[in-house]
């Protein structure tokens, strides 16, 4: 579909009372109980487990999935409120929401069986464990196909043997259960990756080092290696050589996921500045009667608002398209491209409107920046993005 076909069906969903409801909700529960302890966090990069089990209890860790596998069964709408929501109070959090909802439990529901939903949906849904995805490896990021690790069927056909070494897998210290991406088959590229369930708690599952990192510091990342992991055939998602079109559509659904990240932490970071340009006095007056910090507050405004369009667009297309079965691969990556690089410059400005004291740790706009700076790069990075957007609409392959 060329670009002038995307806008004109670009229907931007209105928010119904269900969401208006879920939005009130999220926004209370994120501002009394995470807000308060995410510089502490930050600080510690400690996991916040406890506030990840409120918010499973919530229905907040399987928003999309139907209520018979333990999910809250809303739409993509719902997720990215929350998303939004979550990432304006700490971006940590709204990362080990995001992996969870968007790429494991969006793949399980989508490519999962009966039998795999009941056995490794439910729990995770409702969030008594802990959900993974795991593409990446060492050498194997951006150009996604062309892993190293491996799963070779035993003699007996019962299980692959998987060895290897993936990683930034997020949640990677503390997940349950992971949906892995490796090669069945080297020979045929792209088309030789398979999916399987993984259960963290069997031998040969070691977990590596934990990435010290910039920003996101309490939502934990880390290496998994895998030294002769034996998982049954039947946790095989979708059939053997499926793996890399399972990881690419699934990433359709995160990008959405860090696109709402991206604009929650733009929106706090907005509202600080705001805040910050009505009290701060300099030179007789309010620092936000200058035209240059008016400028700032404009663009930002701008920015942000027209990154909301982009997601609730993306949303919209994705909700069609399990009636059409067509892809949104597009939407998802214009509102994860524009989201995130809003982020940057949002958060950017709102350190220069700040000046010292948005450079300080006494405030939380320089955690924004460092927050913001993560969402460029995961879940496929802005060149990637463009890459995609280009490509569709070149029809390249
Ligand atoms: N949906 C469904 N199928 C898709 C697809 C999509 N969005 N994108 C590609 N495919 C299919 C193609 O149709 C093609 O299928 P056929 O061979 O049957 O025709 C196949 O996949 C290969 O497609 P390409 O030739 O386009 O593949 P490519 O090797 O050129 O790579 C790419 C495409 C877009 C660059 C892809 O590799 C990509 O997205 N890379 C970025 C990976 C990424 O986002 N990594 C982040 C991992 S997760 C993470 O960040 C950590 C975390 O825990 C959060």
């Amino acid at each position: 579909m060329v670009a002038h076909e995307l806008s004109q069906q670009a229907l931007i969903p209105a928010l119904s009372d269900e969401h208006l409801e879920l939005q009130r909700m999220v926004r209370n529960f994120a501002q009394k109980e995470i807000a308060p302890i995410a510089t502490e966090h930050d600080e510690s990069g400690e996991f916040p487990l406890e506030t990840i089990k409120k918010m499973g209890a919530m229905g907040l860790m399987g928003i999309e999935v139907p209520e018979e596998y333990g999910g809250a069964g809303m739409d993509t709408l719902a997720y990215a409120l929350t998303m939004i929501e979550v990432a304006k109070a700490d971006a940590s959090h709204s990362t080990i929401v995001s992996v969870n909802n968007s790429l494991y439990c969006f793949a399980l529901n989508k490519f999962g069986t009966e039998a795999q939903k009941q056995k490794y949906l439910t729990p995770v849904a409702s969030g008594e464990k802990i959900g993974a995805y795991s593409l990446t490896e060492p050498m194997s990021g951006s150009d996604a196909g062309t892993m190293e690790s491996r799963a070779v069927l035993n003699a007996a056909g019962t299980h692959y043997v998987i060895n290897g070494r993936k990683s930034w897998v997020t949640s990677g210290p503390v997940a349950d259960y992971v949906l892995l991406f490796t090669m069945t088959d080297p020979d045929r590229k792209h088309k030789g990756v398979s999916a399987f369930l993984i259960e963290a708690d069997k031998p040969g599952f070691i977990r590596g080092k934990k990435e010290p990192k910039l920003g996101i510091r309490a939502s934990a990342t880390s290496e998994i290696v895998y030294e002769n992991y034996e998982v049954p055939v039947e946790n095989m998602m979708g059939e053997r050589g499926d793996g890399f079109k399972i990881a690419m559509t699934v990433l359709d659904a995160g990008r959405i996921g860090i696109a709402s990240q991206a604009q929650g932490i733009a929106e706090a970071a907005y509202e600080a500045s705001v805040q910050y340009a009505r009290e701060r006095q300099a030179f007789g007056g309010p620092i936000g009667q200058f035209q240059m910090i008016q400028q700032k507050i404009a663009d930002m405004k701008t920015r942000i608002e027209a990154s909301r369009l982009l997601i609730y667009s993306a949303c919209a297309a994705k909700e069609r398209s399990k009636t059409t079965g067509e892809r949104y691969t597009v939407e998802a990556s214009m509102a994860k491209l524009f989201a995130s690089e809003t982020a940057m410059f949002v958060t950017d400005e709102a350190i220069q409107i700040h000046g010292g004291m948005g450079y300080s740790k006494e405030m939380p706009i320089e955690r924004y920046y460092r927050d913001a700076r993560i969402t460029r790069i995961y879940e496929g990075t802005s060149e990637i993005q463009r890459m995609v957007i280009a490509r569709n609409e070149l029809g390249l392959r």
